[in-house]
């Protein structure tokens, strides 16, 4: 600890395989005095498997079992009307990050110490931990330094299991949203990592070429790769299977327009 001012530490962990936690991040976690858990789950209802994992990380990198301080996630609004437009979007995830920001307070104010938080993937990718951290120094009632430790990003792993770079020679990548897959490919982008899928849409695309893999790093881990317009319904098939084998699916996936026949 730095002159005793007390440190929250991000921790990005990797797309779920424990191996794939750096040696930095282990350190930082050896040196937290607590970790906040969000658990996602609903109140009585099915555990979150995600929070559950974060625990699984803990125990195999700790050797004394670690002070877990799980706060209740706010519940977040869903539904077309409240997501139909960018702006009621965006006000949607404004107050569930005013919300969590209170959560995550309230753990501070409650414990001594260093904080971990375990971000999934890397901190810099698809997630609001450092923005809602940021918001709790704002609101000005608990004094931290913030650091960030990165992790592996599942975009990496994707591009790992298949073997591949993710873009050709000198070519750009452009990494969007499921929802938002269709705006890029009207902007012009042409190779495009596409990750938080509710489903896979990726019609008037069948010539391009897709490599996907859904619970990356996990013993339920599901790769194909092909002509979209080939592989669809197979991808569709194995997004299923990771789904009822994990009680989960996380996919992610890189589509890239086939020019002259040439596809790497
Ligand atoms: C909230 S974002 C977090 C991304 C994370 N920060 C990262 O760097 O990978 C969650 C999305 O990441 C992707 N993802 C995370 N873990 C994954 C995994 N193990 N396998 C496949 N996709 C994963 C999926 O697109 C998922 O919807």
């Amino acid at each position: 600890m730095a002159d005793g001012v007390r440190r929250v530490r991000l921790i990005g962990v990797g797309p779920g395989d424990p191996d794939q936690v750096t040696l930095e991040a282990v350190r930082a976690m050896r040196e937290a005095a607590f970790f906040v858990v969000a658990d996602k789950s609903p109140r009585g209802g099915m555990p979150d498997p995600m929070a559950d994992a974060r625990e699984r990380l803990l125990a195999r990198h700790l050797d004394a079992p670690p002070v877990i301080v799980r706060v209740q996630d706010p519940q977040r609004e869903r539904g077309p009307d409240r997501t139909a437009s960018p702006d009621a979007y965006a006000a949607v995830v404004a107050s569930w990050h005013a919300a969590r920001a209170e959560a995550f307070e309230q753990a501070l104010l409650d414990h001594d110490g260093d904080a971990g938080f375990l971000v999934w993937g890397d901190p810099a990718f698809y997630d609001s931990t450092i923005r809602v951290v940021e918001q709790v120094r704002a609101r000005g009632n608990v004094p931290f330094e913030m650091d960030v430790v990165p992790g592996v990003s599942s975009i990496q792993l994707l591009a790992a299991r298949h073997a591949m770079v993710l873009h050709d020679v000198g070519e750009p990548l452009h990494v969007t949203t499921g929802r938002r897959l269709r705006e890029a490919v009207e902007a012009g982008q042409r190779n495009i990592v596409v990750m938080l899928n509710r489903e896979i849409d990726v019609a008037g695309l069948e010539d391009w070429h897709i490599w996907w893999g859904a619970n990356l790093g996990t013993p339920h881990e599901e790769l194909v790769s092909g002509r979209v317009g080939d592989v669809l319904d197979r991808i569709r098939q194995a997004r299923e299977r990771a789904r009822e084998s994990a009680g989960w699916v996380m996919d992610v996936y890189l589509v890239r327009e086939a020019r002259r026949g040439l596809l790497r």
